[in-house]
C-alpha cells in the first residue's frame, strides 16, 4: 500500500511526503515513493500515527451491557484510536495471571484494534512469575482501603512500573461523612467530597515512592495544577479531555452525565491545567473512557456512577483545540501517540517510521461536526460534550496496512485486534 500526498505529523514537525507500507508495516517514508498495490491519496491532508490511548475501561464480562470489546474497539477505530490499554477494574477484576489470560483471550476474539491490559494490583502478584504487561495499576481511591502508604510500598516492591489513580481515600471518606445531609441534586457536593487535597495528597505519596524506589510511576488523570509540583524524574503524568474542556459549571448543569473521578474542577483550576499542558509539563492525554448505563447516570449525586465515555470523540475534541490555536498537531502526536507508546513500551505503535506498524489516521481539519452521542459506537450514548460544535475530524483510519474505517464504514471485523505484549 502507498499513502500518497500526506502532510505527515510527528512530535518534531510536519513534513510532506508518502508512506510506503508492505503488509502490516511501514517500510519507507519520503517523497515520490513508488509501490505496488493499493494507493490511498491523502490529498495533502495531515496524517498522524493512530492514537495510543493508555487509559480505557472496556467493561466486558459482568458489565458487558455497559460496553464490551466490540463496542469499545469500534468507538476507538471511529475515533482514530488504533491501540488501547485497558484498565483492570473489570467485574471480576484482572488482578491475577489466570484472569489476565482469560481477558486476553476475550480481547483477541472481539477487539477490532490492538490492545494491552494493565494488571490490577493485588498482594498475590508478588508470588507470580514475572510477565510482560504495560504496568500494574493501583487504585488509591477505593479499592485499596485506607492504608495508602503500605499499599504503595508493597506495590513499589513489585518488579513492574506502576500506574496510579491518585485520590487519597482517607480524605474522601471523611468528606463523605460531612456530606451526608447534602442536597442530592447538588452535584458540586461530588467535587467537594473529592476535593483537590485528596488528589495532591495521593500524588505526593505516589511520586515520593517513585523517587525513593527509582521506579517508573505513571500518574493518571491529574486535574490539579499543584499536583505537578511533586513530579520527578521517575514520574509521568496524564490529563483527560474532560478535565481540560469542562469545569464544575458543567458538573452543576449536566449532573450525573458529567460526574467523574477525579471530579471536574473550577474554571481557574482548569486554566492552570492548560498552562501546564502548554508548557509541555504533561506527558499524556488519555480518554479515561468510562462508560456506564444512561439510566444510572441520571441518578442523584450519591447514586450516579462516575465516568465519561470519550473514545468516539477524544481525538476530534483535541483537533478542535488545534483549530482554535490552543495546541499544535505536533503536541497532539507527542501526548496521544509517541509518549504513551514510550511510557508503556507498546511495540510498533505511535510513530510513523520504517519498521512501525502502519496504524495511521488521515485527518480532515476542515470538517465541522456537532457531538451527538446517539451516533457513538460506544454503548454509552451520552456525553457531557453533547451539542458541542467542533472543527476537525477523523477521515480515514488504517490499521496495520488495511483501510479499516473510511467515510463511516468499517472494513475490519472483531478479532482483527491483537494482544500487544509477549504471550502469556
Ligand atoms: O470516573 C471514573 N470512572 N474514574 C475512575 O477512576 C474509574 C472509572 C470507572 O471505572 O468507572
Ligand atoms: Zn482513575
Ligand atoms: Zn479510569
Amino acid at each position: 500500500m502507498l499513502i500518497r500526498n500526506c502532510r505527515i505529523v510527528g512530535s518534531q514537525g510536519v513534513r510532506e511526503g508518502d508512506i510506503l507500507v508492505e503488509g502490516e508495516k511501514i517500510v519507507e517514508v519520503g517523497r515520490g515513493l513508488k509501490g505496488e498495490g493499493e494507493v490511498v491519496d491523502a490529498g495533502g491532508r495531515f496524517v498522524m500515527p493512530g492514537v495510543v490511548d493508555c487509559h480505557v475501561h472496556v467493561r466486558d464480562w459482568d458489565e458487558a451491557e455497559k460496553e464490551d470489546f466490540v463496542s469499545a474497539s469500534s468507538a476507538a477505530v471511529a475515533g482514530g484510536v488504533t491501540t488501547f490499554l485497558e484498565m483492570p477494574n473489570t467485574k471480576p477484576a484482572v488482578d491475577s495471571l489466570d484472569m489476565l489470560k482469560k481477558r486476553v483471550k476475550l480481547g483477541v476474539e472481539k477487539s477490532l484494534v490492538d490492545f494491552g491490559i494493565h494488571l490490577g494490583y493485588s498482594p498475590e502478584i508478588a508470588e507470580m512469575q514475572r510477565i510482560d504487561v504495560p504496568s500494574v495499576k493501583v487504585y488509591l481511591d477505593s479499592l485499596t482501603g485506607d492504608d495508602v502508604e503500605s499499599v504503595l510500598e508493597d506495590a513499589g516492591r513489585l518488579p513492574y512500573p506502576l500506574t496510579v489513580h491518585c485520590e487519597d481515600p482517607r480524605i474522601i471518606r471523611r468528606n463523605i461523612e460531612f456530606a451526608r445531609d447534602s442536597d442530592p441534586e447538588d452535584f458540586l457536593v461530588h467535587a467537594d467530597i473529592r476535593e483537590k487535597l485528596a488528589e495532591t495528597s495521593a500524588v505526593k505519596i505516589a511520586a515520593g515512592l517513585a523517587k525513593k524506589t527509582c521506579k517508573n510511576v505513571h500518574l493518571c488523570h491529574l486535574t490539579v495544577p499543584s499536583s505537578l509540583r511533586y513530579l520527578n524524574n521517575y514520574t509521568t503524568c496524564e490529563v483527560t479531555p474532560h478535565h481540560l474542556l469542562l469545569s464544575d459549571v458543567d458538573l452543576q448543569s449536566q449532573k450525573g452525565f458529567a460526574k467523574t473521578n477525579p471530579p471536574l474542577r473550577p474554571r481557574l483550576n482548569v486554566h492552570g491545567l492548560w498552562k501546564a499542558v502548554k508548557a509541555g509539563r504533561v506527558d499524556v492525554i488519555a480518554s479515561d473512557h468510562a462508560p456506564h448505563g444512561i439510566e444510572e447516570k441520571g441518578g442523584d449525586v450519591f447514586s450516579a456512577p462516575s465516568g465519561i465515555p470519550n473514545l468516539d470523540v477524544m481525538l476530534p475534541l483535541m483537533l478542535d483545540v488545534v483549530n482554535r490555536g490552543g495546541l499544535a498537531l505536533t503536541d497532539i502526536v507527542r501526548m496521544m501517540c509517541e509518549n504513551p507508546s514510550r511510557i508503556f513500551n507498546v511495540p510498533g505503535k505511535g510513530f510513523i517510521q520504517p519498521g512501525a506498524d502502519a496504524d495511521l489516521v488521515i485527518l480532515d481539519m476542515e470538517r465541522e461536526t456537532e457531538v451527538d452521542p446517539k451516533q457513538f459506537y460506544s454503548k454509552a450514548k451520552y456525553s457531557p460534550f453533547t451539542g458541542r460544535k467542533i472543527q476537525g475530524a477523523v477521515d480515514t483510519v488504517i490499521l496495520r496496512g488495511r483501510v479499516a474505517f473510511s467515510e463511516g464504514d468499517f472494513n475490519v471485523r472483531p478479532g482483527f485486534g491483537r494482544y500487544l505484549y509477549r504471550q502469556l
